[in-house]
């Protein structure tokens, strides 16, 4: 995990792990009792969504400060929901990074505060980490994957500041195989979406109203990239602002013209970026020979997505439901099981990582 101060310990004190896992990477405050990485004890999200709608995007200081008036009710709930008390706990996990920085100083200091107050142990998780062991937790959903996982396994992470191909091998054990050269598949939606007019966030909007909408109206070209599995999609965002702009100037306020093929131009953009992360991510599980392909992240959420994939791979697809494809506490105390048995402990100096890496 780069250069993380984590200390190595050997031999934690029992594989049974109850772990209370924090998450203020950006804007949901999220607090979960994990037992043992796979059950969900309680998992509770208070969402800013639509305060940043507003804005048409997260606004960074807000987001913070939501975090700040959120995070205590929200951990007190996840305890409570849980049914467990302080002294039931192991550890205390928490997203250190990438994020934004003023939303992830909330959730470090105050899991640092409360690790050293009940005298717990301290993990750090990378958010991608946590996207990526959504997939080991057992709860109810039709795309779930099984019980058993063998590796290797190829993780598509998905979401509004990520788009990366990862091997994994083994448990904690991670390869990037390609990212995004630019924008990140998310945020394209989002991009989009606001150019569109049709709000914030942009993925569920446009998948939403794309079903309307025919998906070879527009035809974009697919990007011309170095890397076998590295990803664009600043030049498919360009390619929608021009068909818009083919209809009429874009007015101060950011109006578009009445006569733009918004249902067409949602399906076609849509279309063009599922086929490039499908394109991609088949060719590398097909190379390195993984097992299954899991999705994660919020654009996982997408319906068409995860069927194209389903239907084009030669290995099972994965997703998490929903509420795990978003952000979310339990897939921290998810991953920090796995952090845990392999006796990972933050120091306490342990600070946010903005810019933090799944590998280096
Ligand atoms: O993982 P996530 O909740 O937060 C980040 O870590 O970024 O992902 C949020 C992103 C947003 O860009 C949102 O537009 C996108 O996931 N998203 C979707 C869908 N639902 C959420 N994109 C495409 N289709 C969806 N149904
Ligand atoms: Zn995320």
């Amino acid at each position: 995990m780069g250069a993380v101060p984590q200390s190595k310990i050997e031999n934690p004190k029992s594989k049974m792990t109850r772990i209370l896992a924090i998450e203020t990477s950006c804007d949901e405050t999220a607090a979960a009792v994990i037992k043992d990485g796979r059950q969900v004890l309680s998992n509770v999200v208070a969402t800013q969504i639509e305060i940043h709608a507003k804005y048409g995007g997260v606004f960074p200081e807000v987001a913070s400060r939501m975090h700040v008036e959120t995070i205590v009710p929200v951990v007190s709930e996840a305890i409570e929901k849980a049914e467990v008390t302080w002294n039931d706990l192991d550890a205390i996990a928490v997203t250190y990074g990438p994020g934004l920085p003023g939303s992830l100083l909330v959730g470090v200091n105050v899991a640092k505060g409360l690790a050293l107050g009940r005298g717990l142990p301290l993990i750090g998780i990378n958010h991608l980490e946590g996207h990526v062991y959504s997939h080991w937790l057992r709860v109810p959903g039709d795309g779930m994957a099984p019980d058993e996982l063998k590796f290797p396994l190829l993780f598509l992470i998905v979401s509004g500041g990520h788009t990366e191909l990862i091997l994994m091998r083994d448990h904690l054990t991670y390869e990037k195989l390609g990212a995004t050269a630019d924008d990140a598949s998310g945020e394209a939606f989002d991009k989009v979406a606001r150019l569109l007019r049709l709000g914030y966030p942009g993925g569920p909007k446009i998948e939403k109203i794309a079903v309307e909408g025919n998906p070879h109206a527009f035809k974009f070209a697919r990007p011309k990239i170095d890397g076998e599995f590295a990803f664009s999609f600043s030049g498919i965002k360009t390619a929608v602002l021009r068909a818009v702009q083919n209809y009429g100037p874009i007015g101060p306020g950011g109006s578009i013209a009445a006569k733009v093929p918004i249902k067409d131009l949602a399906a076609s953009f849509q279309h063009g970026v599922i086929d490039q992360l499908v394109g991609k991510t088949i060719a590398a599980a097909d190379k390195f020979g993984a097992t299954a392909i899991l999705l994660s992240g919020g654009v996982s959420a997408n319906k068409l997505l995860r069927y194209v994939m389903k239907s084009k791979a030669h290995v099972p697809v994965y997703w998490p439901p929903l509420w795990l494809c978003t952000d979310n506490a339990a897939m921290i105390g998810a991953a920090a099981h796995f952090r845990y048995l392999a006796g990972h402990r933050a120091d306490w100096n342990l600070d946010i990582d903005p810019n933090l890496k799944l590998v280096d």
